[in-house]
């Protein structure tokens, strides 16, 4: 697996979620109780971002519906959306936080 370096470990405070380019593919790093958690950062319902969204206990809420997804297994919880988010693994190898290559 090629891991590509997308931040540093304590850039993030928990619960906070940033939106990360890597190559053509627009990703959501989120950071919760420590632990670091990729997605595709475009809503499954329409035209919105992720990382502009709201990040606790481990769910995303999209700002502009307020669908909410499980930030470790892409899953979508609630309505409008209906299809999960893409996950990305992601490891942490002391400060550096890589991400498996998306184009892979
Ligand atoms: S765009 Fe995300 S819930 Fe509608």
């Amino acid at each position: 697996m090629n891991w590509i370096r997308i931040a540093a470990a304590d850039d993030l405070q928990d619960d906070e979620v940033r939106a990360v380019t890597v190559g053509s593919a627009r990703i959501a790093l989120y950071r919760s109780e420590g632990e670091f958690f990729a997605t595709d950062n475009r809503c499954t319902h329409a035209e919105a971002q992720m990382s502009d969204g709201y990040l606790e206990d481990g769910c995303i809420e999209c700002p502009l519906h307020q669908a909410r997804f499980d930030i470790r297994t892409g899953a979508a919880l609630c309505a409008p959306a209906t299809e999960p988010l893409r996950t990305h693994a992601v490891r942490r190898d002391g400060n550096d936080v890589y991400i498996a290559d998306p184009a892979a």
